[in-house]
Parts: structure tokens; C-alpha cells; sequence
């Protein structure tokens, strides 16, 4: 029997030219980035091309990175962008106005103390170990969690770590709506020598969105300036960026990038499309900022915590960040065979919890479901499925799990 023609890849690619394709103007755009470019093109990225180019620094107009800070700025001097504050209040405009805010005081010292510590000692051991992570800027401790309890509580916004946590995560909730959830802990280290990375927007996706679909909390371990590579910014390209999209135009001139000016225990919450980028260390002390992005529960994470967390952190991990690692499935997201169904993604939820099926892994005794027939053998049949411990142990908990695995109840998904 032959296939019919219209399977065949030829005859579908000659079908297939770029102007008969559907949704190919959303699919194949560059923009906002393409015109940014075009109309803004000292922004363009700067290849690395060895140190000594980055040490002689001096304020150059129309330079994104021998910049200053906005209050030293000629052009922004007079405009009001975003100080350290704990008005919940002022907090709020400036994240809408200027794509980033200041929380004053987000970290007390002491709790600033433990984490540069810790943050300096792993970086000597992964130097030591020769697996430290070079970036062109300096070097960065991926998967931190991994690396101290401190970590575990910075995810958290822990009150024990993060003074001010219930402020930050209000924030947050208000900019991504609730279940948002952590794609990554970096610490970010800034390096004499460094190259100022390219500006760039985080999100990277659905780029004319009317607000955020992620957002950064950046934490000052060190203070930070003009001196000593404090991050690069726009102010306000978040919403000039986002409109050029939604209204198909391109990006005109943008005004000049300056560098965040933050004291240690400042977090900066950074609207996920804000033009942004690591600055120049002009200094021989480290800089450091910790990078806690945090997104919509939907999307793909950047660290991938279903496999790098360590099985003692997932052991010891609260719900919440169990939560915020995404070990929470809903309907639509991280099912694992089929557990998840139904549930909402709240922390704690034991219709979604999928912890249990990587300490499972972990130990060797995943016992995954794999062909099953009306000849299966008895013992094929009973056979100790981690499904079943799991699914049961979530409706012993009294919480009863939406998918029974007899009588299969789909709530939704199904098809
Ligand atoms: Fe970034």
C-alpha cells in the first residue's frame, strides 16, 4: 500500500515556502531586538577582546557600559528613577514606570554577611576544583541551592534570610500572579578584566505581553555602582519595548543605559523585559549579586531542578520550596505519569507533589509503568509501580488524588 503523496516530505516542503506558512510574521520575528539594534546601535553586543580595554573607565555619552549612575547621568538627573525605599507603595509605581524598583534594606547586614561568605568560599572551592563557571564578566555559582542552606532560604524569602521576604514576595505575586515559581539561583560575581555583557531582556517570550511573565529579584551581597559593574539598564524599556511589539512597529531611539546603584542587602526587582546586562568591574574587590529569577509557573525553568537538586536538599526542602522548584505538577505542567492531574499546584499539595518519584530514582527503586496487556502475567500486574505508592499515599494524606489509577476519573487533559 502507498503512502499517499501528501506525506511526502518532498511534496509538503514544496508546499511549505515561507509565504505560505500560517502565523509565519509571530513565528519568524526577531523584533523587538532587530530594530532595537537598527535604531539604537551603540547598544550592539561587545565581542571581548581582553581586559585592558575595560580598565581605563570614563564616562563616554552614548555608550551603554562606560555609563554612570542615573543621579550622575546628564540625561537622567532630572528624571525621578527608582530609589532604595519600603513603601510598598512607591515600590509598586516604579516597577510599573521604570521596569525595576529598590527594596532598601531587603537583607539585614548580618544576613548580607552569610551569604557573601558562603558565596566567596564556593567560588574559591570551584576554582580549586577546576570546575569553576568563567563568564565573560567574571564567574558564576550555578544551582546554588545546592551550596548552602542559605540558598535554600534566599528561594524561600525566608524572614531568617530575607528580612524583608513577605514585602518581596507581594511584589512578585503582584507582577506574575499567584504560583509563580523560581527558574534559577546564580550567584553573579563581576571581575576586574571583565567584558560588559550584551543588553538583553530575560524574557524571551511573548515580548509585547502587557505585564511581566517573569521577573529577576537581584540581591546587592556587595554594594554596587558605576565604579565596580553595577547592572546595566533602560529605565522604562520594558513598557517601549512591549509596545513596539503589540503595535507591529519598529523600536525607535531609546535613551542611554545606566549602572544600578544599590548597597549590599538592596534587592532589585527587574521586570523580565527590561533591557538589562552585567556592567564593568573597574575595581579589584569582587561585586556580587545574587540572581533569583522567578517566573510564570507555566514556562520552562532555567536550572533544571528535577535533576541537579541534591537528594538531601529535596529530603529537607519545605513545600514552599519544593513549590518553587517546580515539584508541585498541575494539569497542565510536570504530571508524572499521570499524577498531577487535577491539582492546582499549591505548595503542599499531595495530588501534585512529584518528589517522590526522584527520591525514588534516587534510591534505584523507580518502578516506572510500562506495557501492560490482558496477558500480562500476574506478577507483571502487581508489580510494585511507584505510581501506586505514590498515588496512595496522597489520598491517605486526605487529599484524594483526582486520578485514580482504576477507574480513570481525567478531569481535564484527557483527548
Ligand atoms: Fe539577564
Amino acid at each position: 500500500m502507498g503512502i499517499p503523496n501528501e506525506f511526502n516530505p518532498e511534496a509538503i516542503a514544496a508546499k511549505s515556502a515561507p509565504d505560505m506558512r500560517m502565523y509565519q510574521v509571530e513565528v519568524s520575528s526577531t523584533e523587538p531586538m532587530k530594530s532595537l539594534l537598527e535604531s539604537n546601535p551603540e547598544i550592539y553586543f561587545v565581542t571581548p577582546q581582553g581586559g585592558s580595554q575595560w580598565g581605563t573607565w570614563e564616562f563616554k555619552p552614548g555608550s551603554y557600559y562606560d555609563t554612570t549612575t542615573g543621579v550622575k547621568h546628564p540625561y537622567w538627573a532630572e528624571h525621578r528613577l527608582p530609589q532604595p525605599t519600603k513603601d510598598i507603595d512607591q515600590l509598586r509605581r516604579d516597577m510599573v514606570e521604570w521596569g525595576y524598583c529598590k527594596i532598601a534594606e531587603a537583607l539585614a547586614p548580618e544576613q548580607v554577611d552569610v551569604l557573601r561568605d558562603r558565596v566567596l568560599e564556593q567560588a574559591e572551592g570551584e576554582r580549586l576544583a577546576a570546575i569553576a563557571q568563567k563568564t565573560p564578566s567574571g564567574q558564576n555559582i550555578n544551582c546554588c541551592v545546592n551550596k548552602g542552606r542559605c540558598f535554600e532560604q534566599l528561594i524561600e524569602q525566608h524572614p531568617a534570610a530575607v528580612q524583608g521576604g513577605p514585602l518581596v514576595e507581594q511584589l512578585v505575586t503582584e507582577a506574575l500572579g499567584s504560583g509563580w515559581i523560581c527558574t534559577s539561583l546564580i550567584a553573579s560575581i563581576s571581575l576586574k578584566g571583565g567584558v560588559p555583557q550584551a543588553l538583553h531582556q530575560d524574557q524571551s517570550n511573548a515580548l509585547d505581553s502587557r505585564s511581566p511573565m517573569t521577573v529577576n529579584v537581584l540581591t546587592a551581597i556587595t554594594d554596587m555602582d558605576e565604579s565596580n559593574g553595577g547592572t546595566l539598564v533602560i529605565p522604562g524599556s520594558h513598557t517601549a519595548l512591549a509596545e513596539a511589539v503589540r503595535e507591529r512597529k519598529p523600536v525607535g531611539k531609546l535613551p542611554p543605559a545606566i549602572n544600578i546603584e544599590a548597597k549590599a542587602g538592596t534587592m532589585v526587582i527587574t521586570d523580565g523585559r527590561l533591557l538589562h546586562g552585567t556592567g564593568i568591574n573597574h575595581t579589584t574587590a569582587p561585586r556580587i549579586v545574587m540572581l533569583n529569577g522567578m517566573q510564570k509557573p507555566w514556562m520552562r525553568q532555567q536550572e533544571n531542578w528535577m535533576l541537579s537538586v541534591s537528594p538531601d536538599v529535596l529530603r529537607r526542602a519545605s513545600p514552599k520550596l519544593l513549590h518553587r522548584m517546580g515539584y508541585q505538577a498541575t494539569t497542565g505542567t510536570q504530571t508524572n505519569e499521570g499524577h498531577g492531574f487535577g491539582a492546582k499546584g499549591f505548595a503542599g499539595e499531595a495530588a501534585g507533589a512529584t518528589v517522590a518519584f526522584r527520591l525514588a530514582a534516587d534510591a534505584g527503586e523507580y518502578v516506572r509503568v510500562g506495557e501492560l496487556s490482558s496477558t500480562s502475567s500476574e506478577e507483571e500486574l502487581r508489580a510494585d509501580f511507584t505510581l501506586r505508592r505514590v498515588v496512595g499515599e496522597a489520598r491517605k494524606g486526605g487529599q484524594s488524588a483526582p486520578v485514580g489509577i482504576s477507574g480513570m476519573r481525567l478531569p481535564s487533559g484527557e483527548g
